[in-house]
């Protein structure tokens, strides 16, 4: 049984005039450990796909099909055990971590939080806290946790929201767009980190960007997405290297530098 099993899911949005339907029989699964990268153009439905998984998606969406996680049906599940599913075991990482983040408290609080609701006491928790700002190679982590939010550049930002998914022991990280926001040299470090505690910790990763390069470097298997429907699976480096969808060709073609990762 694979860690995340997702078949035939179709999502359908209400609009102004109507419903519109935004996922077609979408298939994806995830083992245990594993990177997955989810690729396609601005509106191909990248970001509807990962909100699904936790139920993320907006008021009145109608969702059809199936989502398995770890044995256990997620459409199927009640508020109570969404909300465990979403502290425990699935975490979610967005483009952009200052929308995300409480700006009214600390960094400490932020990630103490869940691991008190948990049952740590105040004392590990900040210890646990400590720790993975380590992880994510924040320096100077005790007076980190102090602060706030709008004295953290964007990618220390991110890099602290890193932290509270890897510090909660999830086993599957969503990362939408993690890192599209932040410039090349932060992007890369980040990309690193994420990569580093994938393996270390085992995390099973779905990793959504527009980058065919970014994302054959970081992950075993990448899905490419158009309007809605995965037109193809494949290991990253077969991809790249022979794609078989029309579209995968169109979209390694028009990268605005086709010689890609091989640059110097
Ligand atoms: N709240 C909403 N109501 C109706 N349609 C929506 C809503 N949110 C998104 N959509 C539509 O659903 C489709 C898929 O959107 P989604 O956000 O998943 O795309 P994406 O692949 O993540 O794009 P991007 O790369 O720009 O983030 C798009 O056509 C979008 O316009
Ligand atoms: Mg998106």
């Amino acid at each position: 049984m694979s860690l995340l099993e997702i078949q035939s899911l179709s999502v359908t949005l209400p609009v102004a005039d109507g419903e519109r339907q935004v996922l077609f029989d979408v298939d994806l699964t995830l083992e245990e450990g594993e990177t997955l990268a989810l690729v396609g153009e601005s509106g191909s439905g990248k970001s509807m796909t990962a909100r699904s998984i936790l139920r993320l998606l907006p008021p009145r969406a109608r969702v059809d099909g199936s989502i398995v996680f770890d044995g256990r049906s997620v459409l199927d599940a009640d508020p109570a055990e969404l909300r465990e599913l979403r502290r425990t075991q699935i975490g979610m990482i967005f483009q952009d971590a200052r929308s995300s983040i409480d700006p009214v408290r600390t960094v400490g609080d932020f990630l103490t939080e869940g691991l008190l609701i948990g049952g740590m006491s105040r004392k590990d928790a900040q210890a646990r806290a400590l720790q993975s700002l380590d992880a994510v190679r924040i320096s100077d982590a005790r007076a980190r946790m102090r602060a706030y939010p709008h004295e953290l550049s964007g990618g220390m930002l991110q890099r602290v929201m890193i932290a509270s998914v890897v510090q909660a022991g999830h086993r599957l990280i969503l990362a939408d767009e993690a890192t599209s926001a932040l410039d090349v040299t932060t992007q890369a470090e980040v990309v690193g980190i994420l990569a580093e505690l994938q393996k270390t910790h085992g995390l099973a990763m779905l990793f959504i960007t527009h980058d065919l390069d970014l994302a054959a470097s970081i992950c075993h298997r990448t899905a490419v997405i158009n309007r809605g429907r995965i037109v193809e699976v494949q290991d990253s480096d077969a991809l790249y290297s022979a794609p078989t969808h029309e579209y995968t060709i169109q979209l390694l073609a028009s990268r605005p530098n086709p010689a890609g990762r091989n640059t110097p």
